[in-house]
């Protein structure tokens, strides 16, 4: 193993839902730790293994490896019920998580009022609605900026949980009679029960940063698994439709408290096309008919909330953009199977804005959704490569536009999905990741 492929961060480069749980699950094998480091349960990561399927929410998708060790990062947002239920659901499908998991004292835990928080939000923002996913992420980094939130921590110390509990809702209660009638967040009596599911996980927890850095002095391998995408990171995503974490790979770092030299490489990983859930801008959309027809053929509906993916075609200033965010070591592109059908497909290559031509990905939203999109036309292949796991049985048209993607980006792939069972992907031998290909 190289030093660069010790340690890998593996990154959303779209909106998410670009087949991380799959990718992070082909890589787990040659990985002792697997880390989650932002986001919550808003995740869904799929992994179809041995033809059953399995989504991943909160828990790292490294745990269906029964020697990987899964770790909850400071930088996530825990859900202690939802994480029970996952973890119930898991062993039910055979996963023994036994003491495999383990999860950060420092990570913030997300209440039930940050959810009806953040239900009233989106109703309020009616037609301008984030189209979040509902799991209350959202509030709790609010709550985590604004320095009044819970930590898994002070689950510790049931007498000072309730007391902050208390302080936290008498705060929001006055700030919310100040502006509305009435108490909404009134009301204490859930808290009891509360603490008794989400003391459930006091033996589970841990000082991650401690704990990562001690079995990487030892010669642990980790692989740091992103959760939604680099368009939906907070500082560099189409703010506001965005997540409320640090989605990039610079989160790999904050949100574990590993020092980003330790890190060795990233791994990007996009489909061949695009899709993106909720709302927001969408350059390469396809409206109508055609956009239909490749939701019904990807499948593309949504993990966790089942809302159909609004799709379109691959975003070429966006994975630049992405490339150069998460200074990309290579790409994993997946769901290439997808197009098998298609006459033609093109790649939007560049955005034209008032006439000309922009260099860069804008900040503002309101040119986002206005640009003009040029497009280069690529012929299909129009032939199978559903489940292809050699590179040389690939149709020459459909390494063709492999080509295009990766000059066009200027990062060179590694790994190519072609279904979403585990197993079906090619690994480029003279990709210097190759060596991460799991010993299947
Ligand atoms: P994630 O959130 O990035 O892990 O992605 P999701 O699991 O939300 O969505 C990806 C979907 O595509 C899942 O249903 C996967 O099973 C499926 N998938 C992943 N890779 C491939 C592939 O190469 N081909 C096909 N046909 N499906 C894939
Ligand atoms: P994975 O890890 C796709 C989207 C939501 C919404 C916006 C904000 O499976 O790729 P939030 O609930 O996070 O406040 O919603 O972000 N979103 C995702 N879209 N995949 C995800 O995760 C997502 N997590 C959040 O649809 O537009
Ligand atoms: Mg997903």
């Amino acid at each position: 193993m190289t030093e660069e492929s010790t340690n890998v961060v593996v990154v959303g480069l779209q909106w998410g839902d670009e087949g991380k749980g799959k990718v992070v699950d082909a890589l787990s094998e040659r990985f002792d730790i697997v880390v989650r480091y932002q986001g919550g349960a808003n995740a869904g990561h799929t992994v179809i293994a041995n033809g059953k399927k399995f989504i991943l929410q909160l828990v790292p998708t490294g745990i269906l490896w029964k020697d990987t060790v899964g770790v909850i990062g400071p930088g996530v947002v825990v859900n202690p019920e939802a994480l029970t239920r996952e973890l119930e659901a898991l062993e039910a499908a055979g996963i023994k998580v036994g003491n495999r998991l383990l999860v950060s004292d420092r990570a913030h835990l997300i209440m039930p009022y940050h959810r009806s928080h953040e239900v009233a939000a989106e109703q309020v923002r009616g037609g301008a609605r984030i189209g979040t996913t509902a799991k209350g992420i959202g509030p709790t980094y609010e709550d985590k900026s604004a320095r009044r939130g819970l930590r898994a921590c002070d689950l510790r110390n049931p007498e000072a949980f309730l007391r902050k509990c208390k302080e936290v809702l008498a705060e929001k209660d006055r700030i919310a009679s100040a502006l509305f009638e009435g108490t909404p967040f009134g009301g204490d009596e859930w808290i009891g029960q509360y603490l008794e599911t989400a003391r459930q996980l006091i033996p589970r927890l841990v000082d991650v940063s401690e704990y990562l850095n001690t079995e990487m002095d030892r010669g642990k391998r980790v692989l740091f698994e992103g959760a939604q995408g680099t368009l939906l990171d907070i500082d560099h995503g189409t703010y506001p439709y965005v997540t409320s974490s640090s989605a990039t790979a610079g989160g790999a770092s904050t949100g574990t408290g590993v020092g980003p030299t330790r890190i060795g490489a990233v791994l990007g990983v996009s489909k061949a096309y695009t899709t993106r859930v909720g709302s927001g801008p969408f350059p390469t959309e396809i409206h109508g008919r055609e956009g239909e027809e490749l939701r019904t053929r990807g499948s593309e509906f949504g993990a966790v909330t089942g809302r159909p993916r609004r799709c379109g075609w691959f975003d070429v200033p966006a994975a630049r953009y992405g490339a150069r965010l998460n200074n990309l070591n290579a790409m994993i592109i997946t769901k290439l199977d997808i197009l098998d059908t298609l006459e033609e497909i093109p790649v939007g290559v560049e955005y034209e804005y008032e006439g000309r031509k922009l260099t860069s990905f804008p900040a503002d939203i309101d040119i986002l959704s206005q640009v003009k999109v040029h497009y280069r036309t690529l012929p299909g292949w129009k032939q199978p490569t559903y489940g292809l796991q050699d590179f040389s049985e690939l149709p020459q048209k459909a390494k063709d536009y492999l080509r295009f993607l990766s000059d066009q980006v200027g990062v060179e792939i590694a790994m190519i999905s072609t279904g979403p069972e585990r197993g079906q992907a090619i690994w480029r031998d003279e990709s210097r990741f190759a060596n991460l290909s799991a010993s299947r």
